[in-house]
Formats: structure tokens, sequence, C-alpha cells
């Protein structure tokens, strides 16, 4: 399916920057062969993740409880051995790895944008600033030793050669070691029409279908799973060498589940593509609509996933005055493509809209719950998630 033409999904940037601005085909494809869902086009590596990369993981306080958890069950589960060692690919600002620094455990991040990486060594979190593949993984055995547990958060399906890093984790890890994932679902995908899930960054739209096949060429398996509600709906994966962990229950439920979801059926995808152009020819209209009635209407959360939808949607500056973000680097800069402004919180609740656009609607919970003088003042909140609508 293609989406058109696509700019950078985090590249904010400021209005002298708008004649360079770089675009590229967004493509997906489903592999019958394989079962993997991904892009068909890929953006250079180094225009994605360098040093002006605008995400912060500790923006969000859920997301900050969520890897203290996180951190806590690799901890418990994994980390049983003396002196263990874990390491982090994609570290980004440390937030998961700080609990291992804090507590004085051996610990490695790996993380290739040099911002983020700095702002992970400055809370005391061990940092490489590097992409992850084999080399890298047996310069990290040689140096520190073989890993107990290797883990990515959002980071996976952001790299092209999977290949590496399935080759990379033999390398590392400990015999009984495990490389622990989380990665938005393709199921979570197909059922909520979250197509915004797919821009520059996410390579991959993983299953278990997919991944199994995947790891199965390197004598690895996945021996568990667990749904997340992180992201609008992730997966954890649970891989270690094949026969050294009992295959959990869940394994089995989640291949049932994605039979019948049928995420190894080409007509799934096609089916899929119809809801995605509905979704975003009701959006486009209600908010033609809201206009046309006078109304006010801000964007909330300038998320590297509204470029997906305000690019394929075409909600420019006329329909969505700017976007409210709490991210100090975002501010005063444009959304990618489109060109809406980026402002700060404080412009959004000084004087509020009428509607506000939940473009971060995967922290829904949070922002609804800190959000109440907003629906108190009259303001209607906008989602599109699984479906349009205006919530009452
Ligand atoms: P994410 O969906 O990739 O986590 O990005 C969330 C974006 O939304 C990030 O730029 C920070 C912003 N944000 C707010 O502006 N206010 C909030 O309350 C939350 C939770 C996020």
């Amino acid at each position: 399916m293609s989406f058109g033409r696509m700019p950078i999904a985090n590249g904010f940037l400021t209005r002298e920057q708008f004649a360079t601005e770089y675009f590229f085909d967004l493509q997906v494809g489903f592999c019958e062969s394989c079962g993997m869902v991904q892009l068909t086009e890929r953006v250079d590596r180094e225009r994605l993740f360098n040093e002006t990369y605008p995400f912060f993981t500790s923006t969000s306080s859920r997301m900050v409880k969520h890897f203290t958890e996180f951190a806590d069950e690799i901890r418990t589960r994994h980390l049983t051995s003396s002196d263990p060692l874990v390491v982090e690919i994609g570290s980004n600002d440390g937030t998961l790895l700080s609990s291992f620094a804090k507590a004085g455990q051996r610990h490695l991040g790996i993380e290739p944008s040099s911002n983020v990486a700095e702002e992970a060594r400055r809370r005391g979190v061990q940092t490489l600033c590097a992409f992850f593949d084999e080399s890298l993984a047996k310069r990290i055995a040689s140096e520190h030793g073989p890993a107990d547990v290797l883990v990515g958060a959002n980071v996976m399906c952001h790299i092209p050669d999977l290949h590496a890093v399935a080759k990379g984790a033999r390398v590392l890890l400990k015999p009984e070691g495990v490389l622990v994932f989380e990665d938005p679902y393709l199921g979570e995908i197909v059922q909520k029409v979250s197509y915004d899930q797919i821009y520059d960054e996410h390579v991959f739209y993983f299953s278990l279908g997919s991944l199994s096949r995947l790891f199965e060429q390197y004598d690895l398996e996945v021996y568990d799973v667990r749904p997340l509600e992180e992201h609008g709906g992730s997966m954890r994966y649970y891989v270690g060498r094949k026969g050294r962990h009992a295959v959990s229950s869940a394994v089995e439920d989640l291949r049932a589940h994605e039979r019948a979801l049928g995420l190894h059926r080409r007509d799934t995808y096609e089916t899929l593509r119809t809801r995605i152009e509905r979704s975003r020819d009701a959006l486009k209209d209600l908010l033609v609509r809201l206009r046309k009635e006078g109304k006010r209407i801000v964007g909330y959360g300038a998320t590297s996933k509204s470029t997906t939808v305000t690019n394929y949607c075409g909600i420019t500056p006329d329909l969505v005055e700017f976007v409210s973000d709490t991210t100090p680097i975002k501010q005063g800069k444009y959304t990618p493509g489109v060109h809406i402004p980026v402002r700060p919180h404080g412009e959004f609740s000084a004087r509020y809209p009428d509607c506000a656009l939940l473009f971060a609607w995967n922290h829904a919970g949070e922002i609804m719950a800190k959000e109440p003088q907003f629906r108190a003042a009259g303001g209607r909140w906008i989602v599109y998630v699984p479906q349009v609508q205006i919530l009452s």
C-alpha cells in the first residue's frame, strides 16, 4: 500500500528548512512467503538517528513507569547469575537502564543518536553511541563478557538488518541468555486501523509468525510473549536459544489469535487498506466540517505517528492551528511536510480551542487525566483510532 510522498516523521523543522525538506515514498508491503509486513523503501538511518533526534523517552511519565516495571521484571526474571550484564539496543535517554545504573549493576546502552546518548550519560548510564550489529556485539562480548539479557524497546522494528541483530544476539548472549524486546504489534494495527504506526522509522510491523520464521534461521525461538498497552498496542517477545527455555502457552495462544486475524493472508491487508482509506476520508471530512462551523482545532502531541496522519489525510494549518507539545526541542518548529506550528502546552491552556485533535492517542489516559479543565471549558477531543469520532 502506498501513502504517497512523506517527509521524515520526526523531522520537525524551522521555516528556513522548508525548501530543502526531504521526502520519500512511504509504502508498506506484505511478504507471503515469510509473513513479514515491512516498508518497501527505506530512509538512510543517519537521516533518522543523529544528533538532533527529538524523541526523549522520559517526557512521558507513563513510559517512565512502564520502563521502571520492565527493569524490575528483567532483574527478577533474567538477571539471576552473579554480577550479570544487561545490554540495551536503542537505549535513548537511559530511562530503562537508569534503574540498573542506580542499583550498581553492570549495564551498557547502545544508542546511535548522540544527543539522547549524552543525556543518558548525564544520568549515569553507560552508553556507547553506535548502531548495534554483529561486529559491535563481538566487541562488547570481548570487552565486557557475555550478556545475560539483550533488551530493546521500540527499536527492533527500526533496524533494517534484523539478521545482523539475530546474529549479534547469538554472539553476545550467554547460552541461557535472553533477547527480550517490545514493539508495536501488527495484530493491533490491523484491529485498530492504527495506520499511523506506519512511518520511516518503523521498517517492520512484527507478528509472532514473522518473527518466529526469522529467529528459527539462527536456532533461536520465541519462547514467551506478553501483550502490552504501550504505543497503542505492543507485544513483548522473549527469545532464547532453541530448547533452552520452556515455551509458554501464551505463544500457542498468540499463534491461534494471529491465524484468526488472518495475519498470514494477503486479503487481510487488502481489507486493511480499504479501512485506512475510509478512516482518512472520515477524519478529513470531520475537520473540514468543524472549520466551516468556525471551530478552532488544535493538535495535541506532535508525535512521529502524526506525520503520517497529517500528510496522508492532508491536514494543513488551515485545519489545525498549531500542535501543542511538551518537548522543548520541537517547540517553535513546524511539523514535517504540512508545516503546522508546534507550540508549548502553555499556549493550549492559555486559550483553549473548541477541539483538540489527539495525535498522541496512545497516551490518552494520561492526557485526559491531566486536562479536565479543557473539558470543563467545553473543549472536545477528536480521536481517529480505532475510529474517527468526537468524544462525548
Ligand atoms: P509518542 O507517542 O511517540 O510517545 O510521542 C508523544 C509526543 O507527545 C511527544 O512529543 C510528547 C508529547 N506529549 C505531550 O505533548 N503531552 C503529553 O502529555 C504527553 C504524554 C506527550
